[in-house]
Parts: structure tokens; C-alpha cells; sequence
């Protein structure tokens, strides 16, 4: 190489030639990996700090990056900041930026850490920071629940098992076991961040650095609540991605649940429920429909976190010791994680006031699915027939019913007698919707009472 050839990597010292532009844009992740630019200058100055404080740069040092890197933050911020993928990651562009504009103390910051403890620090900064913005959607996300669940505390939606009328529970009861999925989920991810926040600073390349470092002092600096134990742990391992990613996988599927649950109700043979214009879409071709995109695509993407789950695992299965480049594949599919689940929450906060229940069709689905047959057979096992009896009895009154084109209820006593002489005009209570409901009336179970108090206890700080 000849004085007059173009820059190199910072690193090519000891290359006899340029890397081919192939392996450049193979190589680089700049453009995935820049938007953790403020995890990196955060870090970055935190390093800086504990640096000049442990003598190992001057003081005049740090101000100098201190002034470049609030430099280089608002080049960023105002979009003049030019990416470079001749400069491959996040942490090289700014690093070369910074020191074009300070000069020595830009190339003295590196002093004591590696890009492989970096990369893992500003990947565990990120992470926690989404963990809280999905921490507080997640909260948004139930109170929107709980706020819909009040409102429909007492309205008699069938309960399905086998995607067929079972017995009646109230709306508000359906919705509240999205709340406690979801409330789950937040602490899944809640676990996820203890693990994460965690600082890898120190590790440098692989075994540590020989400069007298402070890495505690930098932990509490950054807000990390531990520093890694083990250097080489530090910079190689990425399971708390793998973790973010189980959890966002479990949170997805919850809401692909009830997304599956609206798109159903939303079709005019169930009725359930309408759903505000602003989350439905047109055909092109036919006039008539009112497609439910949303909870639909919610549920598609549900199978890009599963893969990036199954992806990120698979990244991890069979690495050696220490940091081997096939751990920058890690960024892709966590990044997609985040920006799906929490465009998914956002979403849903929005739609779910948007919600409107249809009470006519709820109870008509009821009468034509005899819902209260069970309520029947408890009544006759509470007056002594013991229940597989019961069992027979209503299932010939049901087949009754049936015939006649009608509800249990509609039934005449004389009628009802034939299937049992237990049976006296006080079934028609328990055969009722209200009666039937009002009878679940034990903590976790569907009467309104119970609902009431269920949301409660969900809205008050535990
Ligand atoms: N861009 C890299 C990554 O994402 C940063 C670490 C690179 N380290 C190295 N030794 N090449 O993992």
C-alpha cells in the first residue's frame, strides 16, 4: 500500500490489501446496527468517565470527547451524520466521526474495552429500554382491557370449548383472561430484564484489559445492576435475546389468540362484536366488505418472532468461546422482535376502545346452543339424582327442545317432567342466562359479582 491509498479499516494495519467490496457489504451491520447509536455514545461516556477517573486518560481527554460526542449525537440527530459502511459498524462510524472532530482523545476512548464488549453493552442498553417502553404498553394494554371488561362486567357472551357453545360466561370474564396472559407476559419480561441489565464492559476482547479499570463504577453509571462475572460469558453469550424472545413469542401468541377471537366475532354469523371503521379495510373488488387487516395481521406476525426466536437460538447452537462474528446476526431479529411487538401493543391500545359489544347476538347464540343444560343437571344432582343421571336426563331434554325449535327455558314444566318428576317451576331460574351466571359466584369464576371484583384487584397496585 502506497501513502497515497484510500483509508483503510481502522483495523488494517496488517492487511497487504483493501477488503473487497463484497466482503465490505457482506460484513457490515452499520446499517441495521445504527440505531443503537445512543446506546453506544452513552457507553462510550461512561467508559470515558471511569477512564479519566482511574488516571488512565488525562481529564482534558475527556472533555474533548464529552464536547465531540455531543457533537456527533446532534449530527445524528438532525440526520447530517453520514453512515459509512466502509466504517462496518455503529461503534467504528462513530468512533472515526468523533475523532476527526477532537483528534487524540478520539482515537484514546478505546482504551481498555473491545468492540466485542461494546456491541454487548449496546445491546443490553437497547434491550432494557425496549423491555420498559413493552413494560408500559403492556400496562396500557390491560387498562384498556379492564375499561371494556367494566363495561361489559354483566353482558352473557357464550363460553366455547371445542368452538362450540358451552356454557354462558359474561364478556367481561372473556376479556379478563387476555389480562391475566398478558400480565404474565410482563412478568416474563420483567425476569428477561433482571438478567439483562447487566454490564459486559471490562471484558474487552475476550479475557479482560491490563489497565487498572473500575467496571462496578461503570455499572452505576450506566444503571446496570451487576457487572457480568466471567469475561468471556460477557462478551459471547446472547441469551438474553434468546430470553426477550421466548417472552415476546408467548406475549404474541396470547394476542394472536384474541386476535383470532375478534376477526371470529367480527363475521356476521357469530356478530359479536363491531369494530370501529378505522381498523377495518375495504376490498378493491367487492363493495360489501369490512375486512378485520388488523387483528389479522396481528396474528401473521406472530410467526416472524416465533422464527426470530427459533432463528436466534439456532445463531447460538454450537458456538465456541469466545465472541465469534456470527453473533452480529443477532441484531436483525431482535430489533424486528421489538418494533412487532411493541407496534402490536400500540395498536391494540388504540383498537380496543373501538370495540362495540352486540348483546342481541351474544344471547341469541346462547338460547340456540342450550347453554344452561349444565346449570340443569346441577340443579337436578342438588335435588338428589346423582349427576351422570342428570347428565342423560338433560341430554333427552335438550333433544326435546331441539325438535321443537326451542330453548330450554320455553320448555313447559309438564314438558320438563317428562325427563325428570325432580324437576318444579323453580327450574326456570337456574335455566335462565342471569341465573346461570350469577350462580358461578366464586373467586376466578364468571358472575358479574365476581368479574367486578376480578378487575378490582387487576387495577390496584400490587
Ligand atoms: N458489529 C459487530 C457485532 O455486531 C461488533 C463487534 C465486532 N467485533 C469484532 N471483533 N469484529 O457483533
Amino acid at each position: 500500500m502506497s501513502q497515497s491509498d484510500p483509508p483503510q479499516y481502522t483495523w488494517a494495519g496488517r492487511f497487504s490489501e483493501p477488503t473487497s467490496e463484497l466482503v465490505k457489504r457482506y460484513t457490515a451491520s452499520v446499517r441495521f446496527d445504527q440505531r443503537m447509536w445512543r446506546q453506544d455514545i452513552r457507553a462510550s461516556l461512561a467508559h470515558a468517565t471511569m477512564l479519566a477517573r482511574q488516571g488512565i486518560i488525562a481529564a482534558a481527554d475527556l472533555a474533548d470527547i464529552e464536547r465531540g460526542m455531543a457533537q456527533v449525537a446532534s449530527e445524528i440527530e438532525s440526520g447530517a451524520f453520514l453512515w459509512s459502511i466502509d466504517l462496518e459498524d455503529v461503534h467504528l462510524n462513530i468512533e472515526k466521526r468523533l475523532t476527526t472532530l477532537i483528534g487524540d482523545a478520539g482515537k484514546r476512548l478505546h482504551t481498555g474495552r473491545s468492540r466485542n464488549d461494546q456491541v454487548a453493552t449496546d445491546i443490553r442498553l437497547y434491550l432494557r429500554d425496549a423491555i420498559d417502553d413493552i413494560d408500559v404498553l403492556l400496562g396500557e394494554f390491560q387498562n384498556r382491557l379492564l375499561d371494556l371488561a367494566e363495561r361489559e362486567a354483566a353482558t352473557p357472551l357464550p363460553g366455547f370449548t371445542h368452538l362450540q357453545v358451552a356454557q354462558p360466561v359474561t364478556f367481561g370474564h372473556h376479556l379478563l383472561a387476555y389480562v391475566e396472559m398478558t400480565r404474565r407476559d410482563a412478568e416474563r419480561f420483567a425476569d428477561c430484564r433482571r438478567r439483562t441489565n447487566r454490564l459486559p464492559l471490562g471484558a474487552a476482547a475476550l479475557a479482560g484489559t491490563t489497565y487498572p479499570i473500575d467496571r462496578h463504577y461503570v455499572a452505576a453509571l450506566l444503571g446496570f445492576d451487576a457487572v457480568c462475572e466471567n469475561s468471556l460469558d460477557a462478551v459471547s453469550d446472547r441469551d438474553f435475546t434468546i430470553e426477550f424472545c421466548a417472552a415476546s413469542a408467548l406475549l404474541m401468541m396470547h394476542l394472536s389468540r384474541l386476535s383470532e377471537e375478534l376477526v371470529l366475532w367480527m363475521n356476521p354469523r357469530f356478530g359479536f362484536i363491531t369494530l370501529a371503521d378505522r381498523f377495518c379495510t375495504g376490498s378493491s373488488i367487492m363493495p360489501q366488505k369490512r375486512n378485520p387487516d388488523v387483528p389479522e395481521l396481528a396474528r401473521g406476525k406472530t410467526g416472524r418472532v416465533f422464527g426470530h426466536l427459533v432463528g436466534l437460538l439456532t445463531l447460538m447452537k454450537g458456538q465456541p468461546l469466545a465472541y465469534n462474528k456470527d453473533n452480529q446476526e443477532d441484531k436483525e431479529p431482535l430489533f424486528d422482535a421489538i418494533d412487532t411487538v411493541t407496534d402490536t401493543l400500540r395498536i391494540f391500545i388504540e383498537m380496543i376502545p373501538g370495540i362495540t359489544a352486540n348483546p342481541e347476538n351474544m344471547r341469541s347464540a346462547l338460547r340456540q346452543g342450550f347453554a344452561t343444560a349444565t346449570d340443569l343437571a346441577d340443579y337436578l344432582t342438588r335435588k338428589g339424582l346423582p349427576f351422570r343421571d342428570a347428565h342423560e336426563a338433560v341430554g333427552l331434554a335438550v333433544r326435546r327442545a331441539e325438535e321443537l325449535g326451542m330453548d330450554l327455558a320455553q320448555l313447559s314444566l309438564t314438558d320438563l317432567r317428562q325427563f325428570s318428576p325432580l324437576i318444579d317451576d323453580d327450574v326456570f331460574a337456574v335455566l335462565t342466562v342471569e341465573g346461570s351466571l350469577a350462580a358461578r359466584n366464586h373467586h376466578g369464576a364468571t358472575a358479574p359479582e365476581q368479574v367486578r371484583a376480578a378487575i378490582a384487584r387487576a387495577r390496584s397496585p400490587t
